[in-house]
């Protein structure tokens, strides 16, 4: 008991700090940025007593639930502390050395700024771009080095604590093939990134065959790197475009998909639904977890606001309006609901 307040507050400790890191790297960047490169185009973006209140409780009630679902045997609870902080400390001059090119690319918004030797028949139309003015966008080993960091910081720390939010649902959906042998179950998480979610996966799920599936060959080099190391059967990494999945129908219990849709205009993230249901096994279960959405997260308006107004994030601002709910409904799927956590939402569905 007392062993377990310990760490509790450990934990409390940790995404505090974490949180103080992020908010400090914000707030000396973008003083920098304002002496350095100033843009009059940026939104100012103030943090009133009311929103501050707000996302403090908001954190504070993601907290909880992350801590409560370790506790209840969700997930191991050493997932919780589970960072690469070395690799933290060494990426971070990275980000510093970076911020002029970002600077430089938001003040004369260019946003198709990306390597010269990629192949741009690969790739559909609105992933060739600077997502977040993102150096190479999605496309080179460097970009996928600094994006965990770049995440972290974006969120205050909160980055793992919110892709843990796809994991209960997900292992109750799961229930529906308990009298299946759990090494037969596959679960496959699209657009993986680096790994990150991955590595939440397996966490929770040591016996499952998970799949990771990406556009991107940088970043799959990344996740790789990540979970080479994991416990538990070798994670499968594949190459892949979300529109056009390379599997069979029904051939997944599990899918998962973390942080695209907000990338994504309209009619793609119809496509990519209807391929999550075609290779979703009858009784499998959907959990996508994104930003959060106007309509249900009203207080924190002004930050869905700045976020559009001072990153390159072309479709984000319809996502924020985007009816995802009833999509899911209108291509089958059912028992389709969803929860907000801080900055994520998290939805779940079954075929
Ligand atoms: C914002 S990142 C999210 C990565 C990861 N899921 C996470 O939690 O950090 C978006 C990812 O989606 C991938 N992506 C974008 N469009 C895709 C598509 N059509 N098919 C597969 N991956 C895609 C990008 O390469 C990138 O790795």
């Amino acid at each position: 008991m007392a062993q377990d307040s310990i760490t509790k507050i450990a934990y409390n400790t940790l995404q505090q700090g974490k949180s103080i890191a992020g908010l400090a790297h914000k707030e000396i960047s973008s003083k920098l940025m304002n002496l350095l490169s100033p843009d009059e185009k940026l939104n100012d973006f103030n943090i009133d007593k009311n929103l501050l209140l707000d996302i403090q409780k908001s954190m504070g009630k993601l907290r909880e639930e992350d801590w409560n679902d370790a506790e209840n045997n969700i997930y191991p609870l050493k997932l919780l502390f589970d960072e690469p902080w070395l690799r933290y400390l060494t990426q971070y001059p990275k980000l510093w050395l970076d911020m002029p090119n970002t600077w430089e690319r938001r003040k004369k918004q260019k946003n198709n700024d990306l390597p010269k030797s990629i192949e741009k028949e690969n790739y559909p139309n609105y992933y060739l771009r600077n997502f977040h003015h993102q150096t190479d966008g999605y496309l080179s080993d460097f970009s996928a080095s600094i994006y965990d960091l770049q995440v972290e910081i974006l969120f205050n720390g909160t980055a793992n604590p919110m892709r843990r939010r796809i994991i209960k649902p997900l292992k109750t959906g799961l229930l529906n093939f308990n009298n299946r042998k759990r090494s037969s179950i596959k679960i496959l998480d699209v657009a993986t990134g680096s790994g990150r979610t991955l590595k939440q996966l397996r966490g929770a799920f040591p016996k499952e065959k998970i799949i990771g599936l990406d556009l991107s060959d940088s970043y799959l080099k990344e996740a790789s790197r990540h979970i080479s190391s994991l416990e538990g059967d070798l994670i499968e990494l594949i190459k892949g475009n979300a529109e056009e999945l390379p599997f069979e129908d029904n051939s997944f219990q599990g899918v998962s998909c973390v942080y695209l849709f907000h990338e994504l205009p309209r009619t793609v993230r119809e496509n990519v639904l209807k391929e999550f249901i075609r290779i979703l096994e009858p009784g499998g279960t959907l959990v996508l977890a994104d930003s959060i959405q106007i309509k249900d997260s009203p207080e924190f308006l002004s930050i869905m606001e700045g976020f559009y107004k001072n990153f390159h994030e072309p479709f984000y601002c319809d996502y924020i309006k985007d009816d995802i709910d009833n999509k899911m409904k209108e291509i089958g799927f059912k028992e389709v609901s969803s929860q907000s956590f801080f900055m994520t939402k998290v939805w779940s569905a079954v075929k």
